[in-house]
């Protein structure tokens, strides 16, 4: 099978720029700064994306940025690091309350690298792992070698795919235990079982699971890169409860802070896990965003809980704005979402990467989305079915349910309407104007986008 989930991009001419280093270095500072405006004027609704505070965009500006601190604090292999070690140590411990975790490792630059230390960490390449599909919500990092997915490609784990409910948006748990039966008479036992996904508007059924898994002596890991800020908020299912042992995450996405990985665990895992991130997975682990990840950590503590609660009520209306003006908006039998996600199947308005294309002229940046059915159908992640808005951002800068109404709106006016999509983007940027600050954070003197010159 050619690669049907994701095509590669074409390699285009490369050339030797005969541009000035001069003329290319104003460039590039200037294309920065027309970004930040962008998105200041723009509806943000990439569900993978947050806005951080200012604070955290402070770390991640400060020296830490170009230090080395390779190891554990109070273990390093460079000097230098007496402050580093305290910011770190203080994460660590901020993290811990955080996720209620025994042991974490704030070091995994990634959401894709604290995957790939847990399977390093637990498998050996030849093992089998179960995993979402991506067109039922897994990860790229969790997909196979023939597409190119980290789990087959790096560490050549053979994948097997979760049974889904497309109707209930879920994994589907009497399936599970057959398949997982019968790879068990086949001699194809998973070692590992991953949940969690990109496409996550339901929690997965963990705690269902989680003993029948153990007993085939299978590693349960939780992906929670999409959802960790509703974790952390009390707002979604709680994995190291219901039977995970460890949670990988991103810390940028509903967790607002900055590019970064995550492992939560338990101590009895802890030295296999240290081992896998340093040396294993990463020699420096960004120790500006390491101090961004401490800062952005006391934040989802003190305002987390009212953010996540916002954060999925703002997600059920735009599903329900949506609905009612007329898409197909999925999970509609459970309540369209209880996430931060909302998915839409487009296919009477065209395909999600055209759509995507016009709702980005119109400033309201959305991304095309992979939906149950679309490889059968002969869809590929370039055109497939459906869209996939998160709200966490627009939360972040203070929009409520009234917001998310207005937002809806302007969608139809582009994809359903087929209004002047030049027209919608002078109105979104008029609509922007009074959510300019992020919110859920202890200080916020600039606006969310401001340029920050420092030269
Ligand atoms: C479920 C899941 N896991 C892992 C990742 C990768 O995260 P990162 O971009 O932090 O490597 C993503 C990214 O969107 C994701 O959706």
């Amino acid at each position: 099978m050619q690669s049907d989930v994701f095509k590669l991009g074409k390699v285009s001419g490369q050339c030797m720029s005969r541009i000035s280093p001069r003329v290319a270095y104003n460039e590039v500072l200037s294309l920065l700064k027309t970004h930040n405006q962008w998105f200041a004027d723009s509806i943000p609704l990439i569900a993978s994306e947050n806005i951080p505070s200012p604070a955290v965009r402070e770390a991640i500006a400060s020296d830490f940025a170009n230090r080395y601190a390779e190891g554990w604090p109070g273990e390093r292999v460079y000097a230098g690091c007496t402050y580093i070690d305290k910011v770190e140590f203080r994460c660590m411990e901020l993290a811990q309350k955080l996720f209620k975790a025994e042991f974490v490792d704030v070091r995994p630059i990634s959401g894709v690298v604290a995957n790939l230390a847990i399977y390093s960490a637990f498998t050996n390449p030849g093992d089998v792992m179960l995993a979402p599909s991506i067109p039922s919500g897994g990860h790229i990092s969790h997909g196979k070698k023939e597409h190119a997915g980290t789990a087959g490609l790096v560490h050549g784990l053979d994948i097997e795919f979760y049974p889904f409910d497309a109707e209930e948006m879920t994994i589907d748990v009497d399936k599970t235990k057959q398949k997982v039966q019968e790879l068990e008479k086949a001699g194809k036992t998973p070692k590992l079982a991953m949940f969690g996904g990109s496409v996550f508007l339901f929690p997965h059924p963990v705690k269902e699971l989680a003993d029948f898994l153990k007993s085939y002596k299978m590693f349960i890991n939780y992906d929670g890169a999409h959802v960790a800020g509703l974790i952390a908020g009390g707002q979604f299912q709680d994995p190291l409860r219901e039977g995970a042992d460890a949670m990988t995450m991103s810390t940028h996405k509903t967790l607002f802070g900055p590019q970064g990985g995550m492992i939560c665990s338990f101590n009895k895992y802890s030295d296999e896990i240290k081992k896998a991130t340093f040396p294993g997975m990463t020699s420096n682990h960004h120790l500006h965003h390491m101090a961004g990840k401490a800062i952005a950590f006391a934040e989802m503590l003190e305002f987390g809980k009212k953010y996540a609660a916002q954060v999925v009520k703002n997600a059920k209306a735009l599903a329900e704005a949506l609905s009612s003006s007329g898409f197909m908006v999925l999970g509609e039998k459970r309540g369209f979402t209880k996430s931060h996600q909302i998915v839409v199947n487009v296919l009477s308005f065209g395909d999600g990467g055209t759509i995507e294309a016009d709702l980005e002229k119109a400033n309201i940046i959305i991304n095309r989305q992979l939906i149950p059915g679309d490889i059968k159908a002969g869809r590929n992640y370039f055109h497939p079915g459906g869209m996939r808005l998160g709200v966490a951002e627009l939360t972040r800068l203070g929009m409520k349910e009234s917001q998310m109404k207005q937002v809806a709106e302007f969608i139809k006016n582009v994809v359903v309407d087929k209004k002047d999509k030049k027209k919608i983007a002078l109105e979104v940027k008029q609509f922007r104007k009074k959510f300019q600050k992020v919110r859920y954070c202890f200080e916020s003197k600039i606006g969310g986008y401001d340029y920050v010159k420092i030269r």
